[in-house]
């Protein structure tokens, strides 16, 4: 398989991977205006965009996945909560789903707490073995932090659905599998991240303070210092859930 981790604006981590020998990939949450980017990518390795999947509708930054996956004719994928409430055509992804990119094979988590709406990939490679390899946790699990509930005035209950999604859907997970996440020091999206862009289940069981508490402490920590919502976030939002980022977002 081929994998990159490409570090976005904002301290973003997109990911672009797939299996070389099949030729089939997969683009996960990219940026808008890193578009071309991938494409360019794809053409090096010389594999098609066959897959684009935001592992949630971001309030952070503009996603350039329905860009992308116009310009490359392949699906747009979000989790398929979001039925009814993007004003494009997506693919809709569900738990335990399993998307084919030839030897490597992409099963969905559905993973709510940060979002109501967040997915983590599992993510195997054949060549290698027929077990998980790495997962991809969006905003869900951070090296060193957690995702924070996006949702104003719902905090503690996404918060309590985050603990629950953490310890019954991730660390549960073998503890050598890796974790890539969705952002790295720098981003607004969660406090104490490391800047190092990529961890493992077990290390972050040991180490991540926030996996240790318990349901009550984890959603008393989470919620005690929410900072204020980003000025641009509802437009963000806005424009995530309709397709098309501002030019701007594309310089
Ligand atoms: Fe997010």
């Amino acid at each position: 398989m081929f994998f990159r981790q490409r570090a976005a604006q904002n301290a973003t981590l997109s990911y672009f991977f797939g299996c070389t020998g099949v030729g089939k990939s997969v683009a996960v949450d990219v940026v808008a205006g890193d578009e071309d980017w991938f494409i360019a990518e794809a053409a090096r390795v010389g594999v098609p965009i066959d897959i684009v999947i935001d592992t949630h509708v971001h309030a952070d930054h503009y996603s350039g996945g329905p860009e992308l996956a116009r310009r490359v004719g392949a699906p747009y994928c979000v989790h398929e909560s979001n039925r009814g409430r993007l004003a494009f055509d997506f693919a809709p992804l569900s738990d335990g789903q399993r998307l084919d990119a030839g030897n490597v094979i992409v099963d969905v988590v559905h993973t709510p707490g940060h979002t109501p709406d967040s997915v983590c990939l599992l993510v195997r490679d054949l060549r290698r073995g027929d077990e998980p390899w790495f997962v991809i946790t969006g905003d869900t699990l951070f090296v060193g932090a957690v995702g924070r509930p996006d949702l104003a005035g719902r905090e503690r209950e996404m918060a309590a659905q985050l603990h629950d999604t953490l310890h019954r859907k991730l660390l549960t997970l073998p503890a050598e599998l890796e974790i890539y996440p969705g952002h790295q020091a720098g981003s607004v999206c969660g406090a104490g991240l490391s800047g190092k862009p990529a961890s493992t289940i077990g290390f972050e069981k040991r180490f991540n303070p926030m996996l240790s508490m318990s349901r009550e402490a984890f959603v008393d920590a989470l919620t005690a210092d929410i900072p204020p919502q980003p000025a641009e976030m509802a437009s963000i939002v806005e424009a995530n859930l309709h397709g098309f980022a501002p030019p701007g977002a594309r310089a």
